[in-house]
């Protein structure tokens, strides 16, 4: 397959295409079975990864770091910029700029919406969106359809509830942008609270590819149909009144007693943190949960197959 990924930025799903998803989850289940046969090989050698997290991460930052080392790359990891000279008053194009000089790809992560886009301008080296503010989170939204395609790898038409902050969670942006152009049909159910309800922008695009939408705040009347309930955090940082956040962040509640007419083989997935127990831990251990498993474990093999596509011919 002709690689279209080499030397591409990656900061949005919107420039993807179908045989780029293919592209990329052939290079994804190639990765998986190296992780778990070799555990990797040195296929990036003499390439460096400079990981710039201006906003806290635990997985996508991590899962970056390890799929770079597991083939042979190295990193210039920076998980929050204090001692950088961000704090001498550097500016974002300057900083870009300078790593650019260094490593062969940049992986952003920033709290404000469309400052990875920006850096593509400044870089000389590909940029990938590692969650820009409450814009996208490209990478998360690939390996959510790559595991939601590899549990249903026949069905030509899927349930999916997306539920929780979907105006300001990234992942969710990304997400039903991506399965809106998979080619299969997408009863999509977009379930928060009125005042947390999915952009318009969002909406558009997967309207431009007939998906059906159903919009509510009624988690509960959706458990039995869905295929997939991923279930979100309520972004507690993008809040400018915490009073409002509080009242809100409790709003979901999923149990194992909530999902007693679901679906037998339902997919319960999460990007994580769980921050204020929108899963209940009794959720942690069900066969039908998989963002402590698969989800995760994907995160990382998606992330070494974009590396090698990206980085090397
Ligand atoms: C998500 C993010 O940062 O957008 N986390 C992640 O990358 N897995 C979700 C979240 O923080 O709620």
């Amino acid at each position: 397959m002709n690689n279209t990924l080499l030397g591409k930025d990656l900061v949005s799903v919107d420039n993807l295409t179908q045989s780029d998803l293919k592209l990329i989850f052939a290079k994804t289940i190639e990765m998986q079975e190296l992780a778990q046969t070799k555990g990797g090989d040195r296929r990036l050698a003499g390439k460096i990864m400079a990981a710039l997290f201006f906003e806290p991460s635990t997985r996508t930052f991590s899962s970056f770091i390890t799929a770079m080392q597991r083939l042979g790359g190295g990193i210039i990891p920076l998980n929050g910029m204090t001692n950088t000279s961000i704090e001498k008053g550097e500016s974002f194009e300057h900083t870009v700029r300078v790593f650019s000089v260094y490593a062969d790809c940049l992986i952003i992560r920033h709290p404000l919406k469309g400052l990875p886009l920006q850096a593509c301008q400044y870089s000389k080296v590909p940029v990938v969106n590692a969650g820009d503010g409450t814009g996208e989170h490209p990478t998360q939204a690939i390996f959510d359809t790559f595991t939601i395609f590899q549990r249903f790898p026949t069905q030509k038409e899927l349930v999916i509830s997306l539920v929780g902050d979907l105006k300001n969670g990234r992942t969710v942006h990304s997400l039903a942008k991506l399965l809106a152009k998979t080619g299969i049909l997408i009863h999509f159910n977009f379930i928060s609270p009125k005042i947390l309800e999915m952009p318009e922008d969002i909406v558009r695009s997967v309207s431009l590819y007939n998906q059906h939408i159903s919009v509510t705040d009624n988690l509960a009347k959706k458990i039995a149909e869905s295929d997939v309930i991923y279930m979100t955090r309520v972004q507690k940082e993008r809040f400018k009144n915490l009073i409002e956040y509080n009242l809100i962040k409790n709003y979901y509640q999923l149990s194992k007693k909530m999902l007693a007419k679901s679906k037998k083989d339902v997919l319960i997935m999460h990007p994580l943190p769980i921050a204020a127990g929108e899963i209940s831990a009794d959720l942690d251990n069900d066969p039908r949960s998989i963002y402590l498993t698969d989800q995760l474990q994907n995160g990382l093999y998606v992330r070494m197959a974009l590396l090698d596509l990206i980085l090397r011919k």
